[in-house]
Formats: C-alpha cells, sequence, structure tokens
C-alpha cells in the first residue's frame, strides 16, 4: 500500500460532432499538463477524459450522414483520441458514454433518483408547432404564430421526467458559500449563485422522447435520459460507481478539479452538484472554469488565414510549440486571443531564443572547451549565489502558482529562469574565461551552473513541454529528474558528457509562414467548395411538371418584413394582376435591388400566411447548399409579365 496524496483531475468529455480546433485543445492540454505535475510532485494522479456520445445533435448529424450513429460516433472518438495522443496527453483512462458499463450505471442512477421521490413523472406543457416539431413559450411567438415557420402552433403536452433541482437549491448555495474554492475564478461563482441559484430553481426536464439516441429509462422506454444527466455522470461511473468494483472510485472520488471551460459551468456547478447531493455523494473540490481561445476577436473560425487545425499546427511547429502557447497566452480564466503571427512571434521570441539558445550555447561551450565532459564546480564565486538561489526557489514559485491554477504564471517563473541563465552567461562571459589559462577553473564551474540550471529547467517544463524536456535531457545527459532533485543544486554529475543534438526551436520567418499559411488556407478552401450536388429526386412524367404554373412577373415594390432577418415583401405584376409575395432573401437582396426586375414566380401555389403577411406564390432563386450566394431566377426586361416558363 502506498498512502502518496491523491489527485483526481478531470476534463469534459467532448462531443464527437465535428473536427476538433485549437480552441478545443486547450482543456485538454492544460488539465495534462496540471496531471503531469501532480505525479512529478509525487501524487497518485487520476486523470479522466473521454467522449459525450449521445443526444439528438449527434443523430440528426448522423442521419444527414446516413449512418447509424453508433458508427458515425465510433469514427470520429477514434479521431479525437488519434489527437490527444499527438497532443501528448497521457490520460489514466478515455471513457466513452457509450461504453456499457456507463449505460448501466446511468440507468441506475436514474432509478434510484426515482425510487426516492427526486425524479417524478409529468408532462412538458407548452405550445407546439407540429410541422417544425418545437415547443415554443409565450413570449417566443410572433404574432402569436410560430416564429421559425409563422405557422399557427397549438398546445401540446409530451411526458417527460422531471428531477426536483430546488429540494437541494438552498444546501448548494450555503456548500458554495462555506467553500469558496468551490466554483473558480471567483467572478463565475457569484454569476452562479446571483443570476441563477437565488432567483430559484426550476425542476430540470430529465427525459426526452422526440428522438432515440440516448440512455433509455430502464423502467420507461420511450424515454431517454437528458444527455447532460448522462454526460454528468461520467466523472463518478468512469471510476466504476455502479459497478461491482469500487475499488477506483473509494480511492479517487471526490474529484480535485473538474476543469472545464466557462460555457458548461452552470451545469458543473448546479445540476451536478444538485445530484450528487441526491445521491448522497459527497461534491468535487473544485469547478474551475476556463476562458476561450479566440480568434480574430471572436469564436474560433476559418477566416483570415488562421490555422486552427491542430494537426498542421502540429505538423509545422510541433505540438510542444502548441501546447505552450495555449498555456502561456490564455490567462487562467480568461479568454485569449490565437493568430497565427502571435503564435509565431511567439514560438521565435520564448521558444526559439531564450529557451533554444541557452541550450545551444551552454553545450557548444562545453564542448569547446572541455571536449564536451563537465566540469566539478570547484570555484563558485559570490555572482554565482543570486543566480543559484533563484533556480533553487523556482520550484516553489511553480508549485504554488499551480496549486492556484495559474500555469501561466507558473510558465513565467520558469521563463524568469531561463532569461536569468542568460543573463549570466552574459554576466561571466565564458569566452573571456576561456582565453585565460588560470580561469579553467572558474570556466568549469560556469558552465557547471548553467548545465545545472538547465536541468532544472528540464523538470520544470517537463510538465507543460515533455517532449522539449526530453531533448533537453538527451544534450545535457543528466539524469537525475525527480521533483525532489531540485532541492539542491548538485544533481548533475561532474565527469558525464554533453552531446551536442538538433536546435530544439529553430527560428521561424514569420512572413514567409504566414504567406505559406495564406496560400494552404486559399487551397482549402477552394477544396472545400467544390460543389457536392444534391442527389436527383424521383422521375416525374410531363403531366406532373405540367402542374406548376411558373410565370413571369415584374417587381413592383418591396420593402423588409419587420421582426424576420430573412423575409422581404414584394409587389408583384402577373400580367393585369398584381400579388404580394413573401420571399426568404432578404440576406441576399435590399428591397432597393429587386424593384424593376423580372422574375419567374410559382404563380398556382397555394396562398400561404408568413408572419402574418400573405404570399401568394413563391419567387424562384438558385443558391449554394450552405446559403452562402442567392440569387433570383433573372428573366430579361423585354418579355411581358404573365408570360408562361416553360
Ligand atoms: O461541452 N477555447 O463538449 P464540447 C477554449 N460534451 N475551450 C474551448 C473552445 C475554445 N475556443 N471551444 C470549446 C461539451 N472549448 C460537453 C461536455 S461534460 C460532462 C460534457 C471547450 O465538445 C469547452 O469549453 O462542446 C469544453 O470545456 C470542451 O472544449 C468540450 O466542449
Ligand atoms: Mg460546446
Amino acid at each position: 500500500m502506498c498512502d502518496k496524496k491523491k489527485f483526481y483531475i478531470t476534463t469534459p468529455i467532448y462531443y464527437p460532432s465535428a473536427k476538433l480546433h485549437i480552441g478545443n485543445t486547450y482543456t485538454t492540454v492544460a488539465a495534462d499538463a496540471l496531471a503531469r505535475f501532480k505525479r512529478l510532485a509525487g501524487y497518485d494522479v487520476f486523470f479522466l477524459t473521454g467522449t459525450d456520445e449521445h443526444g439528438q445533435k449527434i443523430q440528426r448529424l448522423a442521419e444527414e450522414k446516413g449512418v447509424a450513429p453508433k458508427e458515425y460516433v465510433d469514427e470520429i472518438v477514434a479521431g479525437i483520441r488519434e489527437l490527444w495522443d499527438l497532443m501528448n496527453i497521457k490520460y489514466d483512462k478515455f471513457i466513452r458514454t457509450t461504453d456499457k458499463y456507463h449505460v448501466k450505471a446511468v440507468q441506475d442512477i436514474f432509478k434510484k433518483l426515482y425510487d426516492q421521490g427526486d425524479i417524478y413523472k409529468s408532462s412538458y406543457e407548452g405550445l407546439y408547432c407540429t410541422p417544425c416539431e418545437s415547443f415554443w413559450t409565450e413570449t417566443q411567438l410572433v404574432d402569436g404564430k410560430c416564429p421559425d415557420c409563422g405557422r399557427p402552433v397549438e398546445k401540446a403536452k409530451e411526458e417527460a421526467y422531471f428531477f426536483k433541482m430546488s429540494k437541494y437549491a438552498d444546501r448548494l448555495i450555503e456548500h458554495i458559500e462555506n467553500n469558496p474554492d468551490f466554483i473558480q475564478p471567483e467572478s463565475r461563482k457569484n454569476e452562479m449563485v446571483n443570476n441563477f441559484l437565488k432567483p430559484g430553481l426550476q425542476d430540470l426536464c430529465v427525459s426526452r422522447t422526440s428522438f432515440n439516441w440516448g440512455i433509455p429509462v430502464e423502467f420507461d422506454k420511450e424515454h431517454v435520459v437528458y444527455v447532460w444527466i448522462d454526460a454528468l455522470s461520467n466523472y463518478i461511473t468512469a471510476l466504476g460507481y455502479g459497478s461491482e468494483n469500487l475499488d477506483l472510485y473509494n480511492k479517487y472520488w471526490p474529484a480535485d478539479v473538474h476543469l472545464i471551460g466557462k460555457d458548461i459551468l452552470r451545469f458543473h456547478t448546479i445540476y451536478w452538484p444538485i445530484m450528487l447531493m441526491a445521491l448522497d455523494i459527497e461534491l468535487p473540490k473544485q469547478v474551475f472554469g476556463h476562458g476561450w481561445l479566440l480568434v480574430d476577436g471572436g469564436k474560433m473560425s476559418k477566416s483570415k488565414g488562421n490555422v486552427v487545425d491542430p494537426v498542421i499546427l502540429a505538423d509545422h511547429f510541433g505540438v510542444d510549440a502548441i501546447r505552450y502557447y495555449l498555456l502561456r497566452e490564455i490567462p487562467f480564466g480568461a479568454d485569449g486571443l490565437f493568430t497565427n503571427e502571435t503564435f509565431i512571434k511567439k514560438i521565435n521570441a520564448d521558444l526559439a531564443n531564450d529557451l533554444g539558445n541557452l541550450v545551444s550555447r551552454t553545450v557548444a561551450m562545453v564542448e569547446k572547451y572541455f571536449n564536451g565532459v563537465i566540469q566539478a564546480p570547484t570555484a563558485k564565486e559570490d555572482i554565482d549565489n543570486e543566480f543559484i538561489e533563484l533556480a533553487l526557489n523556482t520550484p516553489k514559485l511553480v508549485e504554488k502558482s499551480i496549486d492556484e491554477l495559474k500555469i501561466p504564471e507558473a510558465l513565467s517563473h520558469i521563463w524568469n529562469l531561463i532569461s536569468r541563465s542568460n543573463k549570466y552567461i552574459d554576466e561571466t562571459t565564458p569566452w573571456i574565461l576561456a582565453k585565460d589559462e588560470s580561469k579553467q577553473e572558474r570556466l568549469g564551474t560556469v558552465l557547471y551552473n548553467l548545465v545545472e540550471a538547465l536541468r532544472f529547467t528540464s523538470v520544470l517544463v517537463s510538465s507543460f513541454l515533455p517532449d522539449t524536456a526530453e531533448k533537453i535531457n538527451a544534450q545535457i545527459n543528466v539524469d537525475l529528474t525527480t521533483w525532489d532533485s531540485l532541492a539542491s543544486f548538485d544533481g548533475t554529475q561532474a565527469g558525464s558528457k554533453v552531446k551536442k543534438g538538433e536546435v530544439i526551436f529553430p527560428r521561424i520567418d514569420v512572413e514567409a509562414k504566414i504567406a505559406e499559411f495564406e496560400a494552404l488556407k486559399e487551397a482549402q478552401e477552394k477544396e472545400n467548395k467544390k460543389p457536392v450536388m444534391e442527389p436527383l429526386k424521383e422521375e416525374i412524367t410531363i403531366d406532373d411538371f405540367d402542374k406548376i404554373d411558373l410565370r413571369v412577373v415584374k417587381v413592383l415594390e418591396c420593402e423588409a418584413v419587420p421582426k424576420a432577418k430573412k423575409l422581404l415583401k414584394l409587389k408583384v405584376e402577373l400580367g393585369e394582376e398584381t400579388r404580394q409575395v413573401i420571399s426568404g432573401i432578404a440576406q441576399h437582396y435590399k428591397p432597393e435591388e429587386l424593384v424593376g426586375k423580372n422574375v419567374v414566380l410559382v404563380a398556382n401555389l397555394k396562398p400561404v400566411k408568413l408572419r402574418g403577411e400573405l404570399s401568394q406564390g413563391m419567387i424562384l432563386a438558385v443558391s449554394n447548399d450552405d446559403d452562402s450566394k442567392l440569387f433570383t431566377v433573372d428573366v430579361p426586361a423585354e418579355l411581358l409579365t404573365g408570360s408562361q416558363v416553360r
């Protein structure tokens, strides 16, 4: 039996819904760095990550692709695991919510909560739009109609299970107030308490019947468990909760940190603790909501030639460059910005210049002056003291920052030691010492101190940049890499030999690289734009076609429809007649651009009301599948209105 202190850290489980971008990797990279650090510091660590595979969103995506949901997620999950391998994420377990043990445990949890009366069956009441299959509230309606399609809605009821959240609200408020570290950062805590808890919690609808890709409620199979109840449970089911073997659960629960993005804080600080209270389980010690990695001032997107694909970035700059940027540039708890330019400049300044140069200069000098053999530090001088003291002090500073989850601050302490080492070279001027026969011992001591400081650096960076730490170790050739060895400044063995290796971070030509990326981006966009044609519809006869009456009309007037972003109201001339048509083309035409045009109208379409406005027919238009471009089907002005299109 070991009685090491345990540390249980989790990331959210990811939706296998789309290709992951560099922002998605942040939570996992940060959790990995923390887990590695705790392992290094002697903790018994359990680091959990995984995938959140149920729900309507996933079911729809699979349907669009024409495959079964499980087949769909299997492929994406395999890609996510590959990405974590690439990013050097050393997790202890990867949970999938489709794993059998998880499914069973969630069913048991649901049943237990039902049996003890925390979950009850009732019905969900709302205003229902049948064609859109969606519920609306009174206030969401537009002119009493469905805000999406403008059709009438009707009162409807759907059976559902509900969780009595309110029952536990006071206990949760009390817990949050008595445990100031429970929700971090502080600002997020106030938001949760004041905006959600204090105004009063409504009972949460925890089952669905409108789709079936989820965990069936065992005793009522029409229902599937609400995806967040399913997903949040992963943090305990992964440890065996609900199974026969509770060893991991007993050892690691409660979690020390749930590391999550700020967008999912409410689920983790309200629903999850309440679930746990209802199950009579201890609450996690801390939920930390980190900020977002933003691109171009907004959410991650593909614009402006910024490459956000971690696989491409890793290919060009190495995984540690990405890890460094994420960990150093996102102020922990706040948002950070990603652009190719800031990324590359940061690599050049901190990794190539500060760290890379320190390693190559130090190793090169030991090779040049002592044939690669590290000398014993026999000629210390006062000037060494401050440098050595800083090195000895740095591990404590780093540890303190990490305990407070301030990762960028931890890195800045390490870079402080790196800068100080470079400054020590300038202060001691080894190249001058080298020219003086009587200064050989002093020269050997200076170089010893530099190698030893590099050993400190390598141990310190190893949690954040594991590959880099190994590369440094290979060059300075020391194998004492434990955390405890940083208690004294003498871990490097005199007499061992350094081995010059490759430059660990080559300098990057910023402009050339950005130009290369822009070209790459353009090529990618071209590739993506290759039109994918919709499959053709079923064959029809000429008689079928003849049922559709297409006519030339001229647009006489045109205006926007209030409160409807997409709609325009047109008055069109059809022979002698004037008609009103509502057309969903407002995002592509200004009203004045249409006036005077001859276009094609489906003239015998049954009139409908859209947003309370009568529409007598439909204007023909052509658009890309993604709706990015749209044009009306125009007809030369000399053709008379009312002419048939055949
Ligand atoms: O939310 N910058 O999964 P998810 C930083 N399945 N972090 C980002 C980010 C960005 N640009 N984009 C996403 C889910 N993230 C649920 C979790 S847990 C029981 C269920 C982060 O795949 C996001 O904040 O949408 C979250 O922490 C993680 O990526 C997974 O998001
Ligand atoms: Mg999300």
